[in-house]
């Protein structure tokens, strides 16, 4: 259930011509108002939302009906109240897949597609076996299942609520991509639970974006609406990353590769507890387009 919203938005009136230009470019206005981060491009995926037609469709679409502007003026007047844009819609986009998305499941981020391509790129052979450790919505075990044909991917996910949004997005994907992962109920920090689910040294690569978020971040309100579980991770935002690096160890073969996304403050301290558990070799630190820290990469060596 989405927030109840009035016929306005507030800052100006919902425009009465039912043509698309006026429309979007009133609920620009608005989004903009309220500081949302990119709020043409919201107008346009909401405004398609409703009118039913891919957004690249919105050039050739002339007037809303009566029913769509109602709509459009109600997800208009959520999303300026800060409501992610993701769940009015009920898709996140992430590299080539479309996941659903609602509450109870972390939205996936365009941050995280750069350790996908990573792991795209560093993956050892084609038959590889990956774990994506915290898999949330399935956002990297599902893209890289479709984008490496015959790989075989573990996705392992402790919470519930998440497992129920894997589960249905791993159904949503055709049968050569869905047969080929697998989901796993288990805790990544508790070597013990994993290992009743996979084999110690049986993985060629784990990729993992955990909770990182040191938990006095202030973070912005679309954020709030994601799983608190999902998201913060203790005072340094370690309290996830710091007992699952043992478990990386253990399932990951001599030769095979780790990837872990974590907060822009934690980079060095990633790194250095890699470095420390004395399994890994090649430790290496990678950043965004924006050049903030992002995950850290390592090989496993013999031990
Ligand atoms: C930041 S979200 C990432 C989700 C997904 N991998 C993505 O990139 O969109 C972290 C996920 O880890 C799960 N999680 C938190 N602690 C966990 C644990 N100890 N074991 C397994 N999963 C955990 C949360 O429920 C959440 O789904």
């Amino acid at each position: 259930m989405t927030p109840n919203a009035s016929r306005t938005a507030g800052v100006v009136e919902q425009p009465a011509s039912p043509r698309v230009a006026d429309q979007l470019a009133w609920a620009s206005a608005v989004l903009a108002d309220a500081d949302v981060p990119s709020p043409r491009t919201d107008a346009q995926w909401l405004l398609a939302h409703v009118a039913g037609v891919d957004r690249g469709r919105l050039l050739v679409l002339d007037d809303l009906d009566a029913d769509a502007m109602v709509e459009f003026a109600r997800l208009v007047a959520v999303r300026r109240a800060r409501y992610p844009l993701q769940h009015l819609v009920g898709t996140a986009a992430f590299r080539t897949v479309e996941l659903q998305v609602g509450n109870g499941v972390f939205i996936p981020r365009p941050e995280t597609e750069l350790l996908a391509e990573w792991a795209l790129s560093a993956v050892p052979s084609a038959d590889c076996v990956i774990a994506d450790f915290c898999s949330g919505s399935g956002a990297l075990a599902i893209s890289l299942a479709t984008e490496l044909p015959r790989a075989r991917l573990i996705a392992v996910e402790e919470s519930l609520s998440a497992l129920m949004w894997l589960k249905r997005n791993i159904e949503a994907q055709p049968d050569a991509v869905a047969s080929r992962i697998t989901v796993v109920h288990a805790d990544v920090t508790r070597s013990a639970d994993i290992a009743k689910w996979i084999a110690p040294a049986s993985c060629d690569m784990i990729v993992a974006n955990p909770p990182y978020v040191p938990e006095d971040t202030e973070v912005d309100p679309e954020v709030d609406i994601d799983p608190a579980e999902a998201v913060f991770a203790g005072d340094d935002g370690m309290s996830v990353i710091t007992p699952m690096i043992p478990v990386l160890a253990q399932v990951c073969r001599p030769g095979g590769l780790v990837g872990v996304e974590h907060d822009d403050a934690t980079g060095d301290l990633v790194a250095g507890q890699l470095v420390e558990d004395g399994l890994f070799a090649g430790v290496l630190g990678h950043r965004d387009l924006a050049g903030r820290p992002r995950f850290v990469t390592a090989t496993r060596v013999e031990g």
